[in-house]
């Protein structure tokens, strides 16, 4: 299985949704759904909150992002295995795991870079509080388990919808890596003390050796620093003042994984999607060419771990 693969079970699935609308006026309230739920999108690079709980935003993500988030963490877990031994068997909790682009990463990490006769698995526990995206990370997840199970990789997937049930709940659970996948919005100063806690509290569950994985946007040099960036910068200072260390990765902007920078394959579903709104009198969706899914590194990236030495408190 490669990107392109992945991408075509993305555009099976939310093809296969839309043909199944018996008449035009559901197919032009998943069309309309779509639009806003794209627009609604933009936010995020403005810097601002998006509400994932939007009708067809599992849809509009999954064309949009998955693929290029999924890109992003398979680059993170290269370049920290190239300093940092990532074992076969990876036990994941994915905080704010939207579509399931972790997952996807994950298991095409193992497939792509461990000795095809070990056995590997990932065993995913991806928290997601919104219906739309998790319903979608369920769907793609299920093709992904079909289509590597024959590479010795198994994949389980466990969905949970609040972080607190999974700090709870998991307390005796030990995991290889922690993500945190763009998971954090624009918090009331009052409220990133109690975040930045349960954040350090799941880090805990990490074994010796484990990795704490943050992927989030970069400082634009252009704008005034976006209080997301300030919120990191925080973040990862209180838990290296908890004790843990920093993993040294290397990360070249604009990077990609997969062959192509502009995919072919997913703007594939976009363009169908265009003609079928013109087809019914609607503003097409995608218009600009910025506005069909493309891929590259240009977020931040830190990996931190628990050093042998310490002794804590799980
Ligand atoms: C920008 S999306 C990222 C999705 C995925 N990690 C990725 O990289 O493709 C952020 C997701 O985190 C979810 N999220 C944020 N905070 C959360 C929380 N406290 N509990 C559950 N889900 C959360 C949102 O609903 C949204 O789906």
């Amino acid at each position: 299985m490669n990107w392109g693969d992945f991408e075509q079970v993305i555009v099976s699935e939310i093809q296969g949704r839309y043909v199944k609308l018996s008449d035009d006026l559901q197919k032009a309230d998943f069309l309309s759904g779509i639009y806003r739920a794209k627009s609604e999108m933009l936010k995020l690079n403005a810097g601002g909150n998006v509400d994932y709980c939007l009708p067809y935003m599992g849809e509009a993500y999954a064309i949009y992002y998955h693929m290029l988030r999924a890109d992003n963490i398979f680059l993170a877990l290269s370049a920290i295995s190239s300093a940092h031994q990532l074992p076969a068997r990876i036990k994941l909790i994915d905080i704010g795991s939207g579509t399931g682009s972790g997952t996807t990463a994950v298991g095409y990490w193992l497939g792509a870079n461990v000795d095809p006769s070990i056995r590997k698995s990932v065993e995913v526990y991806g928290v997601e509080r919104s219906e739309p995206m998790s319903k979608m990370a369920g769907s793609l997840i299920r093709h992904l388990r079909q289509r590597i199970r024959n590479t010795q990789t198994n994949v389980l997937h466990y969905q949970l919808s609040n972080t607190q049930i999974a700090i709870d709940r998991l307390r005796n659970g030990i995991f290889d890596l922690v993500l945190f996948s763009y998971t954090f919005d624009v918090y009331e100063s009052d409220k990133q003390a109690e975040v930045m806690s349960r954040v350090l509290q799941l880090t805990q569950k990490l074994r010796q050796n484990g990795v704490a994985l943050f992927l989030s946007p970069n400082p634009n040099p252009i704008k005034t620093v976006s209080p997301k960036v300030e919120f990191m910068d925080t973040l990862i200072s209180y838990l290296k003042s908890n004790g843990m260390k920093p993993i040294p990765i290397k990360l070249r902007r604009s990077a990609f994984a997969c062959d192509e920078k502009r995919s072919v394959v997913l703007r594939r579903i976009c363009e169908f999607l265009n003609s079928e709104c013109q087809r019914l009198g609607l503003p097409i969706i995608y218009e600009k060419q910025d506005d069909f899914p493309w891929y590259g590194f240009y977020g931040r990236c830190n990996a931190l771990t628990w050093p042998a030495n310490l002794t804590r408190v799980v």
